[in-house]
């Protein structure tokens, strides 16, 4: 596994420096608009062609599931790629952005690299061996409960507004508990965060598998766990996601499960 990760962490970095090489002329980039408030730039592109370019060398024969590329291989050693995850931000020189990398192997995260190029900051796992921050150990705080939580989100601000009335209702009822929440723009980087007692939980509905697949292997490893919010699934296929310390991931699903299940009993959601 380590030669995975020496691999997924060669090419996050290669990935963050071609972000932070445009950085400094964001104006003249390329960018298009994929649907309403979703946008890719030639950055996203180029970063992902980098870190598939550097899979490939070493590994002609896994398959790829990129953000941007789509799925490409049918190998069972499946590389999971976001270029750059907050590329609102980025777009708008707000450094909160990362590139994530993890590879599933038969159906099971084995590796997870998530790389902020802005604070050079590298979170990295291997399943069943941890979670580490430039090589000190990750561990969420498990005593931690939410009153008095900093809690992390993301909005439902793209084509999922289905789910806004129901997210601001649970909104409200997380900020009458938690002491604050934060909306970093990075769900990535996020469940990183998480993973680093830096917030103490976080939800968010309708993320892609690229934005988790990392993340959720270094929260795991740090001791959180991660769910789907709905039940019509697991969460890497929802995209419904509670996370967090053992207490307050248990409070948090209730919480915000009473919001989606009890006003519509009989709904499929
Ligand atoms: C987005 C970020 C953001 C989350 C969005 C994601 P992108 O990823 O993770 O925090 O709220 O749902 O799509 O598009 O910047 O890679
Ligand atoms: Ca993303
Ligand atoms: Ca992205």
């Amino acid at each position: 596994m380590q030669a995975f990760l020496n691999t997924a962490v060669k090419a996050a970095r290669l990935a963050g420096d071609t972000a932070m090489r445009y950085i400094k002329r964001l104006d003249e980039l390329d960018v298009r608009s994929k649907s309403r408030n979703e946008f890719v730039s030639q950055v996203d592109l180029a970063a992902e062609e980098a870190i598939i370019e550097t899979i490939h060398e070493r590994y002609p024969n896994h398959s790829i599931l990129g953000e941007e590329s789509g799925q490409q291989g049918d190998s069972d050693h499946l590389w999971i790629i976001d270029p750059l995850d907050g590329t609102t931000n980025y777009l708008h020189g707000f450094p909160m952005f990362c590139v994530s990398i993890a590879l599933q192997i038969k159906g099971r995260m084995q590796v997870g690299v998530v790389y902020d190029p802005s604070r050079q900051e590298l979170f990295t796992a291997i399943r069943g061996v941890g979670a580490q921050l430039e090589g000190r150990r990750l561990r969420v705080n498990i005593n931690r409960t939410l009153d008095g939580a900093l809690i992390g989100t993301g909005f439902p601000y793209r084509e999922n507004d289905r789910w806004l009335e129901t997210y601001l209702n649970q909104f409200r009822s997380v900020m009458q508990i938690a002491s604050d929440v934060r909306r970093p723009g990075s769900a990535a980087l996020d469940l990183c965060y998480l993973a680093a007692g830096r917030i103490d939980g976080f939800w968010e509905f309708g993320l892609q598998p690229w934005d988790i697949a990392a993340g959720s292997l270094i929260l795991r490893e740090a001791g959180g766990l991660i769910s789907s919010m709905t039940k019509d699934g697991d969460y890497m296929e929802t995209g419904n996601v509670i996370a967090g310390p053992p207490k307050v991931h248990a409070e948090l699903e209730k919480l915000l499960q009473a919001h989606i299940y009890s006003a519509t009993p009989s709904s499929s959601k």
